[in-house]
């Protein structure tokens, strides 16, 4: 399993980095736009210095047509580095794109995904990772479970090297199924791991080891003792 940030927050990025074992980033315009007017290129490379340069760091192209998302690729890996996953939403431009980002070795993730057949497409076109989305298609009433299973059972038949990257996660339940369904990747607003960790009973279940400690041994911690 790994866990990616969904967030171009410089200062969420560096906190959960140092927290949590963080694999990667991925960003895309409606994450970029929380952040205001950025200098785009300028904000990348600083998540880029953050993050290191093997960990994997996914953008976003905005352009609609292939040719468009060719060269917004092409700008995001001469303004930043040849190591960045190009995201490309799997429509009928982006497949195309896919292919032939492909033919140039990039690494592409495809993005946008509701669907077992766009994943598919996107896995035959050749994407690294693919991004299903798994709240949106609960909320459109599909089972994200049985879709992101149905891919990994796919990747493992006809051992494809794609990757699942769950994606649009609003709990940390949904999460665990993505893995559970076959995801080797999810991706989430960091919100959603601190989520995890401070839930009230666990903060309770710690302050009663905090006090029953005290009682006997008052504020000695067991490095003092
Ligand atoms: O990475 C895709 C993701 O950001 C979409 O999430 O919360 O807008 O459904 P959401």
């Amino acid at each position: 399993m790994k866990y990616l940030l969904d967030t171009a927050n410089l200062a969420d990025i560096r906190r959960f980095y140092d927290i949590f074992p963080i694999a990667g980033v991925t960003t895309n315009p409606s994450i970029v736009k929380k952040e205001g007017k950025i200098d785009f290129f300028a904000h990348m490379n600083e998540i880029r210095d953050i993050i290191g340069p093997e960990s994997p760091l996914h953008i976003q192209v905005t352009a609609l047509d292939m040719e468009g998302m060719v060269r917004d690729a092409e700008a995001i890996l001469t303004k930043i580095d040849a190591k960045v996953y190009v995201k490309v939403p799997v429509t009928m431009e982006g497949i195309r794109a896919i292919k032939c980002l492909k033919s140039q070795k990039v690494r592409v993730t495809g993005t946008a995904i509701y669907s077992a057949q766009q994943g598919f497409l996107a896995m035959e076109a050749g994407a690294d990772c693919i991004a299903p989305y798994f709240n949106r298609m609960e909320n459109m009433g599909l089972n994200s479970d049985e879709i992101i299973a149905a891919l990994a059972e796919m990747i493992r038949l006809y051992d494809y090297p794609t990757e699942i990257l769950a994606a649009s996660f609003k709990n940390a339940g949904q999460v665990d199924r993505a893995f559970l369904a076959g995801a080797q990747t999810a991706t989430m607003d960091p919100s959603i791991l601190e989520a995890a960790l401070t839930q009230p009973h666990i903060m309770q279940a710690v302050a009663g080891f905090d006090a029953d400690w005290k009682a006997v041994f008052g504020e000695k911690t067991v490095a003092e003792l």
